[in-house]
């Protein structure tokens, strides 16, 4: 009756924003990510005879509003799809900042379905389980697996799943936090706007749908630049319609680390950047070019190093 998993973040490279169904978080297009070895979540669901309803400690702290509200809504999903007749506790620990567009919830919501399911005895093959994260946050479908992993957008809860992508076991990415405060707009509400807006949707699509071609292409001619280049236009492509929609996550500082990246390209370095629904922005690179450029970010964030990760696990 009890589990506990670990999961890791993941950055997308090609960004899942709007969905075509909000119950079932389906999204617009389909989205192609790399998870990160340094940050993570660890979460223990605890099923108990005698508790009256959900209890959630997020980083030690007891949980209640929202963010409590939230998870006991995706667990009582959970409960109704397999049957289970306890409530449980929940213990979470993150070792990422919340909710500052380094994509806590995509590791948070692959903790909890793994555990969740197992700490009942239930045994999901990756691609059921990338579907129940998928339920609690779209990105979480892609936490599921270590390295890249490509998430076919689908058109009902099973058909959108996500699965391992073929890429490079050399890939870096430097994240640059400016700012790990909680963001003031959430993801989540933040990409309904787009749906609202019909033109822009339909242009977000085929972009999108154009980018999948071309950098799966790119992976396939291990075309390192050309994957870094459509990682960072999508991203630019992604901000440029939040701030069609009056949302704006980027700020100086962030733009102080594109233009900086831009700089060390024109040197001779492959470095392309990518941000989320936040200030922070992340360097894509490979692993020999981080002793050339980590100087220069430093001086204008705090720096982590991240390599490959690892996929969602029990640990115990
Ligand atoms: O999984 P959510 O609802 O937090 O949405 C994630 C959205 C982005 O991080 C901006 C893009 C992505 O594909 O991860």
């Amino acid at each position: 009756m009890k589990a506990t998993a670990k999961a890791h973040v993941n950055i997308a490279l090609i960004k899942y924003w709007g969905k075509k169904d909000i119950e079932l978080n389906l999204p617009l297009t389909s989205s192609l990510s790399f998870t990160l070895d340094k940050f993570y979540t660890k979460t223990t669901v605890h099923y108990k005879k005698e508790l009256i309803e959900d209890q959630l400690y997020i980083d030690q702290r007891y949980i209640t509003g929202p963010e409590y509200e939230r998870v006991t809504k995706y667990l009582s999903k959970i409960r109704q799809m397999y049957n289970i007749p306890y409530y449980a506790m929940i213990e979470s620990e993150n070792y990422v900042p919340k909710k500052a567009g380094v994509a806590s919830s995509s590791s948070a919501f692959a903790a909890l379905a793994l555990a969740a399911t197992r700490a009942y005895g239930i045994d999901l093959s990756e691609k059921e389980l990338s579907s129940l994260a998928r339920l609690g946050s779209g990105s979480a479908a892609r936490s599921i697996y270590g390295g890249f992993a490509f998430w076919n957008e689908g058109y009902d809860h099973l058909s959108s799943y996500a699965e391992p992508f073929n890429g490079f076991e050399d890939m870096a990415v430097l994240v640059c936090m400016v700012d790990d405060r909680e963001k003031k707009i959430s993801s989540r509400d933040a990409m309904l706007e787009l749906t609202k807006n019909e033109e822009n949707k339909n242009d977000w699509i085929e972009n999108t749908n154009d980018f999948i071609e071309q950098i799966k292409e790119a992976f396939i001619n291990d075309d390192f630049d050309t994957v870094g280049g459509i990682a960072e236009s999508h991203a630019m492509l992604m901000h440029y319609y939040m701030q069609e929609d009056g949302i704006d996550y980027l700020t100086d500082q962030s733009f102080k680390i594109i233009d900086l990246t831009e700089k060390l390209r024109g040197q001779g370095f492959p470095v392309y950047a990518t941000m989320d629904a936040g200030p922070n922005v992340k360097i894509l690179t490979k692993k020999e070019y981080i002793k050339d450029v980590i100087g220069s970010y430093e001086k204008l964030a705090k720096v982590t190093v991240c390599y490959k990760g690892e996929g969602a696990k029990i640990i115990w």
